[in-house]
């Protein structure tokens, strides 16, 4: 017989189903960044820097390969997780607590990312400024930042809901991710959230909402003209083949921005 219970909290109190939905892309996404960082900085890179880094997948991948890694969020689960992840694979990074709109790291990185939207849980234009000034400030001329979101169609005629299914060991997590309402004057997204792990017999389920910022590619163009220390280099789709840039269009895509940090003005 199967028992089942009700998980209390956000799906980000909850690391480790978390870092089982999202471990598909891990690799893609860490060989994108690797590529990017031998691509456009004209130096070899050593230090990188990820805001929002949640539970660290990209942390641990990227310091497994080498890197000198510092990573940031406000979640306390998350960054427990990670913490004792770091220790049982022997690894080093640094890790603290703070906000992505307004942080300062003491030693600039080489390059930083942040993808799968967690952009976009800033909510504000404001927030989102203080974002990439941050994120200039905090890296050494001529680094870069690799920028995952979606972006959103002119027409407005989004998928609305997603399902997926991730395995790890015994437990098998699956996540149905729904678009319930968007404010287009407010350029807000309500998204629902519903994640049931399995393990054996026992079956965890998780309800949950959050929002989520709307950009169409000339609202985050304009975005970008407000931070002149920041350049855009490239934009890359989901595919995430560096030797295929794309072109920013207003098609509804996951699109990816390599983004420069200039010599002061
Ligand atoms: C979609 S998850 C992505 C985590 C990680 N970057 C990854 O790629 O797996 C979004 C993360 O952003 C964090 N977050 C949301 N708003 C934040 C904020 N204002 N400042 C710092 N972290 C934030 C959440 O706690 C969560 O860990």
């Amino acid at each position: 017989m199967t028992r089942s219970r009700m998980l209390e909290g956000t799906w980000y109190d909850h690391p480790e189903y978390y870092d089982i939905a999202f471990q598909a892309y891990t690799q893609p996404e860490a060989d994108f960044i690797e590529a990017a960082c031998r691509k456009y900085c004209g130096f070899r890179v050593r230090r990188l820097l990820e805001p929002a880094c949640g539970t660290g997948r990209l942390i641990t991948a990227l310091a497994a390969r080498g890197y000198e890694l510092s990573g940031f969020d406000v979640s306390q689960p998350a960054l427990r997780y990670l913490r004792r992840r770091l220790a049982r694979c022997r690894l080093n990074a640094e890790t603290f607590e703070a906000e992505m709109s307004n942080f300062w790291i003491g030693q600039a990185a080489d390059a930083a990312y942040c993808v799968v939207n967690t952009f976009r849980h800033l909510l504000t234009e404001q927030a989102a400024h203080g974002h990439l000034e941050c994120v200039a400030r905090s890296l050494r001329v001529g680094g870069i930042y690799v920028l995952g979101l979606h972006l959103s169609p002119l027409g407005g005629d989004k998928e609305n809901s997603e399902c997926w299914t991730e395995r790890r060991c015994e437990t098998e997590v699956t996540v149905s991710l729904r678009l319930v309402h968007t404010d287009r004057r407010r350029r807000i997204e309500d998204v629902q959230v519903c994640l049931m792990a399995r393990r054996r017999s026992k079956e965890l389920r998780l309800q949950d909402a959050f929002q989520l910022r709307t950009y169409s590619q000339r609202q985050f163009r304009r975005l970008l003209d407000s931070v002149p220390s920041l350049e855009l280099c490239d934009v890359y789709d989901f595919r995430y083949d560096i030797q295929q840039p794309s072109a920013l269009n207003d098609s509804a895509a996951y699109t990816v921005f390599v983004l420069k940090r200039r010599l002061p003005l």
